[in-house]
């Protein structure tokens, strides 16, 4: 096994569903809580990490957003950044595009600039410091309603050098694509990109409505689209990419093990499907424990584990010149370790 982990960690890799505030570790909410004088439900280490355990995607949610109220300051923001960057360096990762939810903030009346200054201040370290380039996504929040959407939209449109598209999360049940296709519509409008979650605790049919209604050009999850065949379809002739979270479908009972995760198999079916962490502080790895943790449940070959890494920086937003440097540079990485 230590072939495969030591292949993994060399391997260079793009991260594309990341969302920030679930890289939040319970040594950094406690040292942020006590800088804040907020008073925690759960006050140490052990107590926090007990609380993660999840029969579902709410039951996460009503945690991840919990622990998020920490976050006040500029600096703040920036430290939750740096450290999750500073922890996929260490996990050969080159490249990053990043969620961030401004409404979790805002409804607490923390200014939409504070959280951006903070996270982009750090992302410019990561690159300047770390070599570790970076895209910026905001969601919105899809149990919330469409004005409070709207609202955050209006307070990006100064920001669209800074941000380069809009996603959707949050429970997904109850809350369609459809609910957002004209805040999805407007942002188009204003030159931003789309994602969607869709099909994590959805149906396939909302990863069809994210496509058509939203016109995402990438699927966050996904998962649900096994069992569509005229979609899985679709999505593999149209390279419309998946960003999968394994070890996060774990936690949130999507799939019930590792070995039932339909990863290989929409693989199999020609999709562009990528492997991410999610909300690694909650879900017991980062970007490469995702990697290991699959491979060895679905006996992914190096192969299939290199195909992913390509696949990563195929389905990001880098340049066609930079994308071809790392399909270059994973080449020579699998003959050099003779895969
Ligand atoms: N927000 C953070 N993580 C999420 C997930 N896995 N699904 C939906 N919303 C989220
Ligand atoms: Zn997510």
């Amino acid at each position: 096994m230590t072939a495969l982990v030591d292949f993994v960690k060399g391997l260079p890799k793009a991260e594309l569903h990341l969302h920030i505030e679930g890289t939040l570790e319970p040594e950094l909410l406690l040292k942020l809580a006590k800088r804040n004088n907020i008073e925690l439900k759960h006050a140490s280490v052990e107590e926090l990490k007990e609380a993660y355990q999840f029969s579902n995607l709410q039951d996460f949610l009503d945690i991840y957003y919990a622990g998020a109220n920490v976050l006040l300051q500029e600096q703040d923001f920036y430290d939750l950044t740096w450290a999750y960057l500073e922890k996929i360096h260490k996990q050969n990762v080159k490249h990053t595009e990043i969620f961030f939810d401004p409404e979790t903030h805002t409804s607490r009346g923390i200014a939409f600039k504070t959280v951006l200054d903070g996270i982009t201040r750090a992302l410019k370290d990561g690159e300047e410091k770390l070599g570790i380039s970076n895209r910026l996504i905001m969601c919105f929040l899809r149990h919330l309603d469409e004005e409070s959407a709207f609202r955050t939209l209006e307070e990006a449109l100064p920001y669209k050098d800074q941000i380069v598209g809009v996603g959707l999360d949050s429970s997904e049940k109850g809350n369609p694509p459809a609910k957002h296709q004209r805040v999805f519509a407007k942002a188009i409008e204003e030159g931003f990109l789309t994602v969607a979650h869709a099909g994590e605790e959805g149906t396939a049919k909302n990863v069809r409505d994210a496509v058509d209604l939203l016109k995402i050009f990438r699927i966050d999850h996904g998962n649900a689209t096994v069992n569509d065949p005229e979609l899985a379809k679709e999505l593999a002739e149209k390279q419309i990419p998946l960003t999968i979270c394994p070890l996060s479908n774990l936690s949130l009972k999507v799939v019930p093990k590792l070995e039932d995760h339909p990863l290989k198999k929409l693989m199999d079916l020609g999709l562009l499907v990528t492997v991410n962490s999610d909300d690694p502080a909650y879900f017991g790895g980062y970007i490469n424990e995702n990697y290991i943790e699959t491979a060895k449940a679905l006996q992914l070959s190096l192969e299939d584990i290199s195909t992913l890494a390509k696949n990563s920086f195929k389905a990001s937003l880098l340049s066609q010149q930079e994308k071809e440097n790392y399909y270059q540079m994973i080449d020579g990485y699998c003959n050099q370790a003779r895969v």
